[in-house]
């Protein structure tokens, strides 16, 4: 079973040629309103690749949470877990998406800033060894830690995506109670403070995360820790918009590891689906669904591509 624990955003997305420098004004090639939030986007993954999946946020009792909790139904997601705030409105993310499909995301956090102790009384219910639980930090990072924590006592795998990364507070021993930190590269220089990556990944360990995932985008992944692997190449496609790959790249390595994958192969499941879902725009209505990641490996296969043996 996945648990996500984060947040739930309506995304109000604007696409330009490029993005305007400061004090500029471009005109927009078009703009749509999208499901997404990371808490919300890595559950549907999962979900889409068949795992039994739960999602455990906050929502306002406006149309947008109305409409999102909808959505995520029907894309299998257990939504039993998200609370209602009567006060907050549901959140919203701002995204400029340029054309070669690179994003820029401003979030207005809302009901996810609200999330706490009945939402952590919620995931206590819902916890048991086995369980993966993906963290975000959307919502409190001290609720997040919080989680952490409660789901490493109860024999849990806790995956924890450190976006955005200003929210996390570094101190010894922050990331103990996670099994697989996932920074994006720009997230890891930022957060370590060195534009060295292995240095980064060093650091993050340093501060107890058992396992640091590196994601480099069209550049592939590593991993270093527990789990090691060396740099694996993305898969090459056309990019159309990048927005939320990082969230189905988390998605897809949780339901893979739930489902018995050895981390090797959830990772290169993980890059196909994150692959798809930049070939598409929007968040969670982009994100590939089982057969689609098992037919993009076959194929990948068939062309030659060096895949580790437990993939598909
Ligand atoms: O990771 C992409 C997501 O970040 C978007 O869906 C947006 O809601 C923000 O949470």
């Amino acid at each position: 079973m996945v648990i996500s624990f984060g947040s739930i955003n309506m995304d109000l997305v604007v696409r330009c040629e490029r993005a305007p420098a400061q004090g500029e004004t471009v005109v927009s090639t078009g703009w749509l309103t999208n499901a997404g939030g990371k808490g919300a986007n890595q559950a549907v993954q999962a979900a889409r690749l068949r795992a039994e999946t739960y999602l455990v946020g906050r929502v306002g009792s406006d149309a947008f949470g109305r409409d999102l909790l909808n959505g995520l139904s029907a894309y299998g997601v257990n939504v039993g877990g998200v609370t209602v705030d009567p006060v907050l409105p549901t959140g919203v993310a701002f995204i400029v998406v340029e054309r070669g499909g690179e994003n820029r995301i401003v979030v207005v956090p809302g009901a996810n800033g609200a999330v706490g102790a009945a939402e952590l009384k919620i995931l206590d219910g819902l916890l048991q060894p086995g369980v993966v639980l993906l963290l975000q930090c959307e919502i409190p990072f001290a609720v997040v830690l919080e989680a952490a924590q409660m789901a490493h006592q109860r024999g849990a795998t806790v995956i924890l995506d450190p976006s955005p990364w200003e929210s996390i507070t570094l101190m010894p021993g922050v990331f103990t109670d996670v099994d697989y930190l996932m920074p994006n590269e720009g997230e890891a220089r930022a957060l370590a403070g060195t534009n060295d990556l292995d240095a980064a990944a060093a650091v993050f360990l340093g501060l107890g995360a058992r396992t640091v995932v590196l994601k480099r985008g069209e550049k592939g992944a590593f991993a270093v820790g527990a789990f090691e692997s060396p740099e694996v190449p993305a898969f090459s496609v056309v990019s159309v918009d990048t927005t939320a790959a990082g969230d189905s790249f988390q998605g897809a390595f949780a339901a893979s590891l739930d489902q018995g994958f050895d981390p090797d192969a959830a990772l290169c499941r993980a890059m196909a689906a994150g692959a798809l879902t930049v070939t598409r725009p929007g968040a969670q209505q982009s994100m590939p669904d089982e057969v689609e990641v098992t037919t993009f490996l076959e194929a990948r296969l068939r062309r030659g591509d060096h895949l580790p043996k437990q993939q598909i």
